[in-house]
């Protein structure tokens, strides 16, 4: 078996796989993953092109394959899911049908653990629906631990309709658009907002708070051509001087689901109903889709919320880990660039010390 990054000629394969393995999953949450993967297809020099140099879609397919007798036995996707490169997600593996039950998606795991471990990967992190018992199976096998629990819920377009109404609401007070030098107010919110479970297993900094001028300017591009809008919003406490919440919402002009992502302060647990209430007012503005949104156990105000204002359950993911058993973290003491972004360097661990 053959295992190595995908190429233009793995399309046919890659796409059965995900039509076999996927597609209810994805119908779940409103995406027709086949038709999405004809579009990569469609402009795959580009995206190759792109995977060659940082950008916000350097990682939009990257995917790994088990290549048996010229046939695709299975996939692995990753991306990247911190600024720095040292935490990799897996975002989809599978196998085809016709291989399943022979070792090969052990084999891609493995595979794609020594491939980003060379190049910086720390931790490895899946979030896999807590009912799909072969995938968890798989997972602990590899060395995944389950880590917590993520909820993900969405608001049907009727329900969505009602919100579009501009006299039924109260806009909260103090939310104005995000502006690139909120970036540290920004991280400080997220340092006391999620908790520190999750944060260590996120490893982001405050670049991950960064608006990138290549970011502004896809969105602007996006906009242009109206296939979606992306909104982001802040609420101050203009007492404390602090960033109580940010709300990011990505609205999408086409038959595809809005997303909010939505931090709040547990301190400020009173305001998660009008606030996303104002997300969803905006949201119907530009097009009356499903809406989509996810929250961590731990976030007790913000489900309350959600379910409040008529989302409905569609699934219970397990956030899973996986930790690259050779390195450890350690505080690091130089650069100075890397310290004040409160990022640690990533320390080898010599299996055998004076070898
Ligand atoms: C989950 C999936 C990727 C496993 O692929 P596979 O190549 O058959 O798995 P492997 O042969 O490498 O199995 C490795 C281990 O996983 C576990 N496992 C795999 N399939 C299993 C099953 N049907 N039931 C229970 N455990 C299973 C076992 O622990 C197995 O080790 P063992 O054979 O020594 O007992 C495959 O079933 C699949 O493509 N499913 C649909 C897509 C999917 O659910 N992906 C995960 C989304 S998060």
């Amino acid at each position: 078996m053959n295992i190595r990054p995908s190429r233009y000629r793995d399309f046919p394969g890659i796409k059965e796989i995900f039509a076999v393995a996927f597609t209810e999953e994805y119908q779940r949450r409103e995406v027709d993953i086949v038709r999405r993967i004809e579009k990569i297809r469609a402009v795959y020099p580009v995206v190759k092109l792109l995977s060659c140099f940082p950008n916000p879609y350097q990682h939009l397919f990257t995917v790994h394959v088990a290549e048996e007798d010229g046939r695709i036995a299975g996939l692995v996707q990753m991306s990247p899911r911190n600024h720095y490169g040292t935490r990799w997600h897996i975002d989809n593996i599978a196998v085809h049908p016709d291989f399943r039950g022979k070792g090969v998606a052990q084999a891609l795991l493995q595979s794609v653990f020594e491939y980003y471990s060379q190049r910086g990967g720390l931790r490895y992190t899946l979030e896999v629906d807590a009912s799909n018992q072969p995938a968890i199976k798989l997972y602990e096998k590899t060395g995944f631990r389950r880590y917590s629990t993520l909820y993900y819920y969405k608001l049907a377009p009727k329900q969505l309709a009602k919100f579009r109404d501009k006299d039924s609401l109260t806009l909260p007070p103090h939310v104005r658009p995000r502006v690139a030098s909120d970036r540290d107010a920004l991280w400080e919110l997220y340092e006391e907002t999620i908790p520190s479970y999750i944060r260590l297993v996120e490893e982001r900094s405050p670049s991950d708070f960064s608006m990138t001028p290549v970011q502004l300017a896809l969105e602007q591009v996006k906009k242009s051509t109206k296939r979606s809008e992306a909104l982001h919003f802040v609420v101050e406490d203009p007492h404390r001087r602090c960033l109580v919440a940010s709300i990011d919402l990505y609205a999408q002009h086409r038959a595809l689901p809005h997303v909010v992502q939505f931090i709040l302060h547990p301190a400020y647990g009173d305001m998660a109903e009008q606030l996303l209430t104002y997300a969803l007012h905006q949201a119907a503005q530009i097009s009356i889709n499903p809406v989509l949104i996810g929250s961590f156990e731990s976030q007790r105000a913000k489900r309350d919320a959600i379910q409040a204002l008529g989302f409905k359950k569609v699934t219970s993911d397990f956030l899973m880990v996986r930790d690259n058993a050779e390195t450890i973290l350690l505080p690091q003491t130089a650069p100075a660039e890397k310290a004040k972004d409160g990022f640690f360097n990533p320390v080898t661990l010599n299996k055998h010390p004076g070898s």
